[in-house]
């Protein structure tokens, strides 16, 4: 696979937010499945996917903290959920709310991961993009370790729960204020014909 740089482009693909993005992996994070949502929106095809490691739609504005709390969950065999910023083939990104299980055999030996992932509201993106950048900056300058002390202090002292919690927790919180403001808009659209129209 061609691993060279490419041009990164500061603008959402355009995907159908109402699928499901599923992938499922070995044990080393390497891509055994796609579905079909998953290739139409990363733009790789699926033999394009297949046998690569999923580190091919990686976006360089995320924090290598978030795929180590990830692999550390992984490890130690707990599901887990991030929010991810990830690189389509163009260069463009999607966000999205990522569930991973992890797969068993009939021994119970762990056989590989699976990956759910869902569209995030654009309230949540506004709370975790500015995390990630400063986790991102104090990685570049001060090093991976300080950036991991940094988010462990961070989520200890203003959060008061894991990164699982605090994901699925505003998520929760952002999805339900969205419900309600859309249905707020729901009725006032619903009003409109009794305010005007002239019967
Ligand atoms: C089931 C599964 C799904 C994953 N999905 C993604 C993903 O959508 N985007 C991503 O950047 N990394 C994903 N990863 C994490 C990658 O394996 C990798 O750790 C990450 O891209 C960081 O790459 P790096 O370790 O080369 O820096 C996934 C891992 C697993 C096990």
């Amino acid at each position: 696979m061609n691993t060279t740089p490419k041009e990164i482009i500061d603008e959402e693909v355009k995907w159908d937010k109402t699928k499901t993005i599923v992938s499922k992996t070995d044990i080393y994070g390497t891509i055994l499945y796609a579905n079909d949502v998953f290739s139409n929106t990363c733009e790789y095809s699926t033999l394009e996917l297949i046998g690569e490691p999923h580190n091919i739609i990686r976006h360089p504005d995320m924090p290598k903290i978030a795929f180590k709390m990830l692999w550390d969950a992984l490890k130690k065999e707990e599901n887990f959920h991030a929010i991810v910023k990830n690189l389509t083939k163009s260069g463009r990104y999607y966000w999205v709310i990522t569930d991973f299980t992890i797969d068993k055999d009939e021994n119970g030996k762990v056989i590989g991961y699976t990956a759910r992932r869902k569209s995030v509201p654009k309230s949540v993106i506004k709370k975790v993009e500015p995390l990630y950048k400063t986790l991102l900056d104090i990685e570049k300058t001060k090093g991976e370790k300080v950036s991991e002390l940094y988010f462990n202090a961070y989520l200890n002292e203003e959060i008061g729960k894991s990164y699982d919690e605090f994901v699925v927790e505003l998520f929760e919180e952002e999805s339900q204020k969205e419900k309600k403001h859309l249905e707020h808009k729901k009725r006032m659209k619903g009003l409109s014909w009794f305010f005007f129209s002239d019967f």
